[in-house]
Parts: structure tokens; sequence; C-alpha cells
């Protein structure tokens, strides 16, 4: 516990890295701490991209706007919010599920929920679905208490984003705790970086761009400075 606050206190964004190599049980270990954040229906609906490869670094560094963290990191972590993967998704966890001999009635439960949400974050053709599903959540809405679910396509990439995001802190924690540091990039272009890695449009937005590595002696660390306390919390 002590060591997890520790990590959590002690990371910063650090702007230079050294040379350093990443062995791949250090990539596993850090990647399998990003997974195992919670996620939203636990769909997981995000993709990493680790980019080692001294080539492929050096043309996703670019498309970092050059940036220090990314032209000096012994890895770039391309964190990806997929709407692509969530059918998959689920029908893997349904499979878990079956070989892990749930009882029939989880498994039925769990069907059909999954049913309810793929019919619930389908956006359909030009947001046609979505336009009809919010009408029709606003009229319950004013009979019951409800949550309004992802309707339009950019609602889903809203959705998506935060389940990536919480992954990409423990990735950044885990990295911090194993003696790496980490840099969390939203300084990127976007177009270009989708295009270079294929990604589409409909299916796939980019959170983030973690760089990894070990601090270079150079980086000078400024103080850290965050609002008090009482500026951030409401105790009701
Ligand atoms: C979503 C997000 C995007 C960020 N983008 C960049 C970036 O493009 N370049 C950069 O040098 N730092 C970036 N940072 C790092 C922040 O500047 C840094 O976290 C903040 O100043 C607080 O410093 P600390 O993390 O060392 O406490 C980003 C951080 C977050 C969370």
């Amino acid at each position: 516990m002590k060591e997890s606050l520790d990590a959590i206190f002690q990371r910063r964004a650090v702007k230079v890295f050294e040379p350093v190599e990443i062995s791949e049980g250090l990539r596993e270990q850090i990647l399998n701490a990003a997974r195992h954040a919670p996620s939203s229906f636990n769909a997981q609906p995000y993709k990493f991209y680790w980019v080692q490869s001294e080539a492929t670094k050096a043309a996703v560094a670019t498309l970092c706007l050059g940036q220090k963290p990314a032209a000096t990191a012994s890895a770039l972590v391309v964190a990806v919010a997929d709407l692509g993967s969530l059918s998959a998704t689920s029908q893997a966890q349904l499979e878990w599920m079956r070989r892990s001999n749930f009882t029939a009635e989880k498994i039925r439960d769990y069907e059909r929920k999954a049913k309810i949400g793929r019919i619930l974050f389908m956006p359909g053709p030009f947001g046609i679905f979505a336009a009809i599903k919010r009408a029709l959540f606003r009229l319950l809405n004013l009979r019951m208490v409800m949550g309004m679910p992802p309707l339009s396509r950019q609602d889903l990439f809203k959705w998506a984003t935060k389940s990536t995001s919480l992954a990409c802190q423990n990735l950044m924690i885990a990295a911090e705790a194993l003696g790496m540091n980490t840099c969390p990039m939203e300084g990127f272009d976007g177009r270009r970086l989708s295009k270079y890695l294929r990604l589409s449009g409909r299916r796939h937005e980019i959170v983030m761009v973690i760089a990894i590595g070990k601090k270079s002696c150079t980086h000078k660390e400024p103080p850290q400075w965050r609002r008090p306390l009482e500026a951030t919390v409401t105790v009701l």
C-alpha cells in the first residue's frame, strides 16, 4: 500500500529521458498493470500501441510535434479509445464465463446485458438511432430516475476515453513503481498519427501518447504545484 502511494506521489511528467532499453518483462508488467484498470461495463474499450523500434519511434515522435519527451523516450505508448472492440470483448468474456463454469443463470444474465448494451451503444447511420434514443430517454427521464447512456459517436468516444485514461494512469503509476518515468502527452497531430497507425476514424480516437524512459540527469524538475484541497473538494 505504502509503495503504491510512493509511486503516486513520486510520479512527475518527465521531459528528457536517458537512452535505456526496456526489457520485454518490464514492458509486459507495465502493460498488464494498464489493463487491470477498472473500465465501464468491463468493456476495456482501448488499445495500446507500444512503439519501440527506432524508425517507428522517430516517426511517432515527429507526429508528437517533436516534443523532447517523445524524441528522447525509450518507448512511446499510443493509447487509443477503441469502439471497434466492443462486441469481440463481450463475446470473449462470455466464452471465459462458460469455461469458468459460471451458472447458467449468470451467463444468461450477461448475455441479456450484452444484448442491451449492443442496442444502446449503436449510434446507427448518420446518428439516426442516437437521435431516436435520445428523445426516448429524455421522455423516460421525465418520469423516472435514470442515467443517460452514451448515444452519439461523440458520446461513445467520451465514454471510452474515461476508461482509456484510467488505464493510462495505471500504466504511469506502474512504470514509476518499476523504476521508470513517464510523460503523458496530448500534443500530437491526431489526424496524421491516426493515419500512420492505420486507425479508423469511426472506431478509434487517440487519447494520449505516453513517453516512457529513465529520467535524464539533465532533466530539471520544476516544483510541483497543485490547487489546494479545498479548491478541488466539496465535502457534503
Ligand atoms: C492529458 C495530458 C496531456 C498532457 N500533454 C502534455 C504534452 O503534450 N507535453 C508535455 O510536455 N506534457 C504534457 N502533459 C504533462 C503535464 O504538463 C503535467 O502532468 C502537469 O504540468 C503537472 O506536472 P506533473 O505531472 O509533473 O505533476 C500532459 C498531461 C496530461 C494529463
